[in-house]
């Protein structure tokens, strides 16, 4: 397959960039999006061009270093899947495709497709651990975790912190990422001590940061690889006004 690219190149943070044309012939409708890019980027090295810069590591859809916007869309337009994990198959010979890095004021960008998300470390520093004594193993059984509280803690620990939910917010909420981050733990018996502590020091962190506010779009929970449900934004904020308010840790666990 054929396909025009245009493609977001920026030399650096502090450079303007512009949209640049690629012509890519004889695709393998069986590589991967990035396998693709790879191959653009072999023949501009051929070339003595720069190679387009963009984040990858796993190509699993497991570590959430991918990312960028194809057409608009985060991640592009295959729903539960990562840009690593989308195939050319998906797309049509002659097609134009825009391939934009991810657009929010807390994910700077560094060259071309890359964007910084320090902002997700810093909120996840803010709260997203838990307090337990090191030294010897502990009995596997010692706490008792409910199974229906197990599988929805599960579901928020899915977020692989890729940052699409953030890119496709028109407002660059951050609040599906942190509200997966937030819940994860406190859903779960050993995550009680630093209930409060969390939903305060993690939501006013992504505040710090930049990010905009939530206005229940939902359009994060529609391009999120892994199907993150917006249950966890209001879960999180319940967490964050009952800390507020005086004590969390009196409320009982719950899944919902
Ligand atoms: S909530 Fe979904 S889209 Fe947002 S960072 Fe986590 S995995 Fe990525
Ligand atoms: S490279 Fe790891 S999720 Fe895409």
């Amino acid at each position: 397959m054929d396909l025009t690219l245009n493609i977001w190149r920026q030399p650096a943070p502090d450079k303007p960039g512009r949209m640049v044309r690629y012509e890519l012939k004889d695709v393998n409708e069986h590589s991967s999006f990035l396998e693709m890019l790879d191959v653009l980027n072999q023949q501009l090295i051929e070339r003595g061009e720069d190679p387009v810069a963009f984040d990858h590591d796993c190509r699993e859809g497991i570590c959430g270093s991918c990312g960028f916007m194809i057409n608009g869309e985060a991640h592009g337009p295959q729903p539960r899947t990562t840009v690593c994990q989308l195939h050319m198959r998906h797309f049509k010979s002659g097609e134009t495709l825009d391939i934009e890095p991810w657009r929010a004021r807390a994910f700077p960008v560094l060259k071309d497709l890359m964007v910084s998300r320090t902002s997700f470390d810093r909120i996840v520093q803010a709260g997203g651990y838990i307090t337990v004594s090191t030294g010897s193993a502990p009995e596997a059984n010692l706490i008792p975790v409910p199974k229906p509280l197990a599988d929805r803690a599960f579901e928020a620990a899915e977020c692989i912190a890729c940052g699409a939910c953030v890119a496709q917010c028109p407002n660059g909420a951050a609040n599906l990422f942190t509200g997966a981050k937030v819940s994860h733990l406190s859903m779960l018996p050993q995550g009680q001590a630093e209930r409060d502590s969390r939903a305060i020091g993690m939501v006013e962190r992504m505040e710090a940061e930049g990010f905009g506010a939530c206005s229940n779009f939902a359009e994060c929970e529609a391009v999120c690889p892994k199907g993150i449900s917006i249950d966890f934004i209001a879960r999180m904020n319940r967490d964050y006004l009952r800390a507020k308010a005086g004590g969390v840790n009196k409320v009982p666990l719950s899944s919902t």
